[in-house]
């Protein structure tokens, strides 16, 4: 047999049981089998480059664990959709369309909005050859061994020629409560929401576990084809049909009315679907008209997305407990009985404060009326007061804090704990805080040690962590020589952080991340803080009268005053060391998104303001660039939406001067 042969043999023996294995859910040889013949082609792959190929399973399906996905470059970028609320933005967007192409009739088609990630297929001479993520729009990820593992997508069709085709990968409801449900038993993070399931389960780098999540598709474009032809989008739809795509089949062509009349009917029939949908997409149905409209920047001028009106549902609040905060602030919380809505598993609701209770009279046992609108928080709209049981008696609002039993007293809207940091509450929160991200940023010393140590008696105050000695914490249960030694090691590292992160992580009430950093670069030493006048502080256009007050106040206390040195005795530098290495980025505002090889967004986000530049966290018209990383989140989307520059990594570096790459900014 001469090593073609042999090869192809493999290949097929590989494939055949790929089949059995992903598409009937009949393994046909055991996993180490498996593995021992791929491993054989590999090597003979590897001898004879030659021969290698790129729908060679060594390269496709096998459950292996790939090195990283390799990013793609969509021949079409995956533009995004603009929105209607209303059925009179819908109205107003079938104005537009005819007038732009001076028709009075224009028929439209409308489609579910799935609500999952979309996808790139990729065929060439019928076998599906490559399925990318949407990524940045640009570049997606390559997760063809992933996306043949989905049983709904064929991976070989009649269309012969080079053929794209665009849809959803979603997860239904039912898959997705197993899939937590099991999670929950093993003890494993749970998922958001089917769609962040959808997302974790197809970029996972091992398939053999998206084989396991039962993803699904829809697929709704043909990007481009040399062998089709298809004048409009419900041909579109019945082409793919037929090619044995799956396809949604809720979906109408008519006049702007029928649209809005088919709306009317998703949203009453949303709640009984079997998957998450977040709106109607109404696209104008001849491709010739949508050649015509063509695109803007972001998205097509022939389609826009009806979006739905935030979803109510009818829950139970089990229970209203209260968390008391960093600072003393009683929350209460409504525990609900968990509901999918908008998207996502509720099951608390913030009930914000004692007044919110009373107006909407809000009492346990009670049905409420739930809303949730997209990626805002849940809120109870309204209690359904017919289906009050008889026993109920109006919610009492504690008079003592449930955490340390002291006093409480009502500061406006607020009902406050006076225990301050002899209530645990506080005191924990407020230590962790004081070594979070942006404060002092002791990594490794998270909210489990430090509730930990404050139960030990160990740490009372931000001044016993530098006091504390590795011998104090090797000896507790859990802890061993070689983490002991790693916390001290980062607490110690946390010295020279400056005075803005001390300055935030001080928690002073009405001084934020920004505040703090602006109070540092004002000011430059604690020592002019300590003996600062609220004049003085005015003088700072972003310091209020309330921020002023609270600053003075701050620091004219006693235990504050202790604090701050003994912190210093012991070595917390206490200036702003921050000079600008340049002036690259001035009058930059740049909000960063996504996850990047070698950086982490602070370190970018540092970078970013030690040249001049602005890092903000959301995206507005005023931003100036999106930095895209890897998964970036809805701030790219925003961006685009915006209209607001997006650039990569090497954009940024490429904006500042060539000295200042990462090793220089490392030193
Ligand atoms: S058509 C130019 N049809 O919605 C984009 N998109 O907000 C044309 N989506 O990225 C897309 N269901 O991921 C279209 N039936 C559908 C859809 C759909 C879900 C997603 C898609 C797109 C996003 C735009």
């Amino acid at each position: 047999m001469d090593i073609l042969e042999k090869i192809n043999n493999l290949r097929k023996t590989l494939n055949q049981a790929n089949e059995n294995y992903y598409e009937k859910d009949m393994p046909t040889i055991t996993d180490s089998e498996y593995d021992e013949i791929l491993a054989e082609l590999s090597k003979l792959e590897e001898l004879y480059p030659e021969y290698k190929s790129i729908d060679s399973p060594t390269s496709k399906v096998g459950g292996k664990v790939s090195e990283k996905f390799n990013s793609y470059k969509h021949r079409y970028p995956l533009l995004s959709l603009g929105n209607a609320f209303s059925y009179q933005e819908l109205r107003a967007f079938d104005i537009r369309v005819k007038k732009a192409l001076n028709k009075e009739y224009i028929e439209y088609m409308a489609e579910l909005k799935i609500d999952g990630l979309s996808v790139a297929l990729i065929y060439q001479n019928g076998e599906l050859i490559l399925g990318a993520t949407r990524g940045d729009g640009s570049f997606g990820e390559n997760v063809t061994n992933n996306i043949m593992t989905i049983k709904d997508i064929p991976k070989t069709i009649k269309i012969k020629g080079n053929l794209e085709v665009r849809g959803e990968v979603f997860m239904d409801n039912k898959t997705f409560d197993d899939l937590n449900t099991i999670r929950l038993i093993e003890g494993l993070p749970l998922f958001r929401n089917p769609r962040n399931a959808a997302a974790g389960s197809l970029r996972q780098l091992n398939n053999r576990i998206t084989s396991q999540r039962r993803l699904k598709s829809f697929i709704y474009e043909i990007t481009y084809s040399d062998k089709l032809n298809y004048k409009s989008q419900d041909e579109v739809i019945r082409l793919l049909k037929d090619n044995n795509f799956s396809t949604n089949n809720k979906w109408i062509k008519g006049d702007i009315e029928d649209i809005i009349n088919f709306c009317k009917k998703v949203i009453l029939e949303r709640n009984s679907l079997k998957y998450g949908i977040d709106g109607v997409v109404v696209k104008v149905n001849k491709l010739a008209d949508q050649m015509e409209l063509g695109y803007t920047e972001k998205s097509p001028r022939w389609a826009i997305a009806y979006k739905f009106p935030p979803e109510q549902k009818e829950t139970i609040v089990k229970d209203i407990t209260i968390s008391v905060g960093r600072t003393g602030v009683l929350t209460p919380m409504a525990e609900l009985k968990e509901t999918l809505i908008g998207g996502s598993q509720v099951k608390r609701a913030t009930l914000h404060n004692q007044d919110y209770i009373i107006d909407k009279d809000i009492r346990v046992g009670d049905t409420v009326i739930l809303q949730k609108a997209g990626d805002v928080i849940p809120e109870i709209v309204r209690v359904i007061t017919e289906k009050r049981p008889q026993t109920s008696t109006p919610y009492i609002f504690p008079d003592k804090c449930p955490i340390c039993c002291s006093e409480v007293i009502k500061i406006e809207a607020s009902i406050k704990c006076t225990g301050e940091l002899y209530c645990p509450a506080q005191l924990v929160k407020g230590l962790i805080h004081f070594v979070s991200r942006d404060a002092m940023d002791i990594n490794g010393l998270g909210e489990k040690y430090i509730e930990y140590f404050v139960k030990e008696g160990l740490i009372n105050t931000p001044v016993d962590l530098y006091r504390l000695k590795k011998e104090d914490i090797s000896v507790l249960e859990g802890l061993g020589e070689k983490s002991a030694n790693n916390i001290i090691e980062e607490i110690s590292k946390s010295k020279t952080r400056g005075l803005g992160p001390l300055l935030y992580g001080f928690g002073i009430p009405l001084i934020g991340n920004k505040g703090a950093k602006i109070l540092a670069k004002s000011f430059k030493s604690i020592d002019r803080l300590l003996n600062l006048n609220k004049e003085e502080l005015l003088e700072i256009e972003t310091v209020g009268d309330k921020m002023a007050d609270s600053i003075v106040a701050f620091f004219n206390e006693s235990r504050n005053i202790n604090i701050i040195s003994e912190l210093r005795s012991l070595g917390v530098i206490m200036e702003d060391d921050t000079r600008n290495l340049s002036e690259d980025l001035k009058g930059k505002t740049i909000v960063i998104t996504g996850s990047f090889s070698g950086y982490d967004r602070k370190e970018l986000s540092n970078l970013v303001e030690l040249h001049g530049g602005k890092a903000s966290s959301s995206v507005s018209k005023k931003t100036s660039y999106v930095l895209a990383g890897d998964d970036p989140g809805s701030k790219l989307s925003k961006a685009v939406d915006l209209g607001v520059k997006v650039i990569t990594l090497d954009d940024l570096l490429g904006l500042i001067s060539e000295r200042m790459k990462k090793d220089e900014y490392n030193k």
